[in-house]
């Protein structure tokens, strides 16, 4: 039998709060939401309703009238008014003592406001106030802000943050697309939602990663990167198409959309014989996301290079956009260019050459009518931030700056090669324009290229100017809002793998060595079928069986097909790669394969990604309810912490 010890004497540090307290559980729960009173202000007028919610301003106390506001769960407001007839004293006194941002349950009658410009709007005439729960005077401080940018809250009050109605709307705009994607998954596409380990191993997938320590010496668990391995096992598992809302870890620098912990939507389907099945199941879950679950229409460029907006998801073919990985860097010098801009480069080789055999394509992107009152604007050039060579930038101030690259010839940056008439006919620069030129590798590994960040740059700097027409059966629409439109397409084609940069950074031009290979993406990618035999012969030369989906300049997501025979992974870890210990890194997927794995392919969309680009975010944290900040520290709970050394034995780890 158990012995329970009973203590017959306690002493406690602090006292038991007052038997009071227990008055804050004992509440009227809301009877509706302000939402609900904003809809039909009419039905609920005179009738008496219950607000719960948090004390949104300052309690204003006044001879006659007194008022404050509430905040519910929708994140919007609406006044209090405290009339002493009506409220009765004992509500006065807490409202004196009120403080903003505390909870509260409210009774009372829905009032007609009285509003300057006419608007019809409503206001709570207050007979019962209920404090659920006292705020301090840090949350009373920071009233201005939270009613200005409560985004600009202190990081580590980050609920009083998420109380705001932006990000009250956010994340519930992101849990309503997560619904949205399971459904099209499991009701459209038939596909089953399998959860994968998060303690799994470590393995070089791409980035660095975080490794879990055991009480086992060294032994460590790894979070995964994605659950890519697991997935290709769970084709190998008779599972023919999976697919996970994911959390993924990886330990890389941080940017507004980069985060060391986020969210993919991870799938994989087995016995495909072309990318385009996965495409075609992947464009659905885009088109429902932003046609039905944001309501914004889609896009993709025509052959005449105008927007045409996608009006119907089609299960047979894919609809997206394509361009190749090599049309991307030549014409927009990225690999995830923005395709609501024309804006492409031209290649100027047949006219100079650079003398540099590395870097031989001299290319120029023309910015029409691009000066303002004659002159490059400053962002153009100052914030032009490349550690590598910047571009020459060039305004055409005059008829004889035409003419513009004469200077570079007779400094022998350039050298003609053709006629000066066949270049200003190629180019047919004009006053008012801005050229920018730059050099780059045939097969371009630098990505972006110099001229890719300046067009970056120009399409930021210049408030929608260089837009693609929108063609509609009435015509062309030129002038419009780009935030509001969305381009799908797909980048195929890529290196399979890249040789391994070996700069130091600051050089103007980056260095490589040619030996040594890198997969662009991870090692699982299939070669395309007419370059396998240059798997042995010329790597570097071999193309990928890879699709990026990009929306707007923005990776959103990134997959292939798959290596499905085990002797070729093999090779690719061991011949091309290099990896020595393959079967101690990768046996598990090795073995998986060669027990009849079926051919598969393919995708994550960066979850993250695409709920900030619904809600006209660039930064991923605006749909994150706890993101780790640029020094990858949670400032609400102060983590990562350090442990106590006696923990740290426990898991054989000593610190220096
Ligand atoms: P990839 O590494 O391209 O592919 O990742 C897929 C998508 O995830 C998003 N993403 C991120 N989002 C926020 N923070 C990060 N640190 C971060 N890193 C990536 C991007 C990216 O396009 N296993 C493969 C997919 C596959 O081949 O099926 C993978 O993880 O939007």
């Amino acid at each position: 039998m158990k012995q329970i010890l009973v203590r017959s004497f306690i002493r406690f540090k602090s006292s038991l709060p007052p038997l009071s307290t227990l008055e804050k559980f004992n509440f009227r729960v809301s009877t509706h939401t302000i939402n609900q009173v904003n809809e039909n202000i009419d039905e609920y007028l005179n009738q008496p309703i219950v607000l719960n919610g948090h004390l949104n301003r300052k309690p204003r106390l006044m001879a006659k009238n007194s008022f404050a506001e509430i905040r519910d769960s929708s994140g919007n407001s609406v006044q209090l008014i405290f009339r002493p007839e009506s409220t009765g004293e004992k509500h006065f006194q807490t409202i004196e003592s009120s403080m903003v941002e505390e909870s509260c349950s409210v009774e009372g009658l829905v009032k007609l406001k009285e509003t300057r410009d006419g608007s019809k709007q409503w206001e709570l005439l207050v007979t019962n106030y209920q404090r659920l729960n006292e705020s301090n005077l840090d949350a009373a401080r920071l009233e201005n802000l939270k009613h200005t940018n409560p985004q600009d809250l202190p990081p580590h009050f980050r609920y009083l943050q998420l109380r705001s109605k932006k990000y009250q709307d956010n994340l519930k705009i992101r849990s309503k697309l997560s619904n949205l994607i399971r459904s099209t998954f499991i009701e459209s596409h038939d596909f089953t939602e399998i959860e994968t380990p998060l303690l799994f191993k470590s393995t070089p997938e791409g980035a660095r990663e975080f490794l879990v320590p055991t009480r086992s010496s060294n032994l460590f668990y790894a979070l995964p990167q994605s659950p890519q391995q697991y997935k290709q096992i769970l084709m190998s598992s008779g599972f023919t198409r999976y697919f996970q809302l994911a959390k993924c870890f990886r330990d890389e620098d941080l940017r507004a959309d980069r985060q060391p912990e986020f969210t993919q939507v991870d799938l994989e389907m087995s016995f495909v014989s072309s990318s385009d099945q996965v495409q075609i199941v992947v464009e659905d879950v885009i088109y429902q996301v932003f046609n039905k679950g944001a309501e914004l229409p889609m896009y993709i460029v025509n052959e005449k290079g105008n927007l045409i907006e996608l009006k119907n998801f089609n299960n047979d073919k894919t609809q997206f956009t394509k361009l190749t990985y090599q049309d991307a860097l030549s014409k927009y010098g990225i690999d995830k260019p923005d395709l609501r801009f024309d804006l492409a480069f031209k290649n100027l080789s047949a006219y100079f050459t650079n003398n540099n055999e590395d870097f031989p394509i001299v290319e120029a992107c023309v910015l029409k009518q691009g000066l303002v009152d004659g002159k490059i604007p400053k962002a153009l050039t100052d914030s032009l931030n490349y550690n590598r060579r910047k571009p020459f930038v060039i305004g055409i101030k005059k008829p004889a700056d035409i003419k513009w690259y004469r200077k570079f010839v007779e400094k022998g940056i350039l050298t003609l090669r053709g006629e000066e008439t066949a270049i200003d006919n190629f180019l047919s620069v004009e006053v008012g324009d801005i050229v920018a030129f730059s050099d780059r590798m045939e097969i371009p590994y630098e990505n972006p290229t110099p001229l890719g960040k300046f067009r970056q740059l120009a399409i930021s700097e210049y408030d929608n100017k260089w837009q693609r027409p929108i063609e509609t059966s009435e015509g062309l629409i030129d002038e419009y809002d780009a935030s509001k439109v969305f381009v799908g397409s797909w980048v195929v084609d890529f290196p399979l793998f890249n040789p391994t940069d070996v700069s130091n950074g600051d050089e103007a031009y980056p260095s490589y060595d040619k030996s040594n290979f890198e997969s662009t993406h991870h090692p699982f990618t299939m070669v395309k079928t007419e370059d396998y035999k240059k798997l042995s012969s010329d790597p570097l030369a071999a193309h990928g069986e890879h699709y990026d989906l990009v929306v707007n300049g923005v990776e959103v997501g990134g997959g292939s097909r798959r290596v499905h025979d085990a002797k070729l992974q093999q090779f690719i870890f061991e011949e091309i790669l290099g990896i020595e210990n393959y079967r101690q890194l990768f046996g598990h997927l090795l073995d998986a394969l060669s027990m009849g794995c079926p051919p598969h392919a393919g995708l994550a969309i960066g979850f993250d990604r695409l709920c900030a680009m619904v809600v006209g975010s660039s930064s991923i944290r605006d749909v994150i309810a706890f993101p780790k900040n640029q020094s990858g520290v949670d400032m609400v709970v102060e983590s990562p912490t350090s442990v106590d050394e006696k923990v740290l034995k426990e898991y054989f780890i000593k610190s220096l």
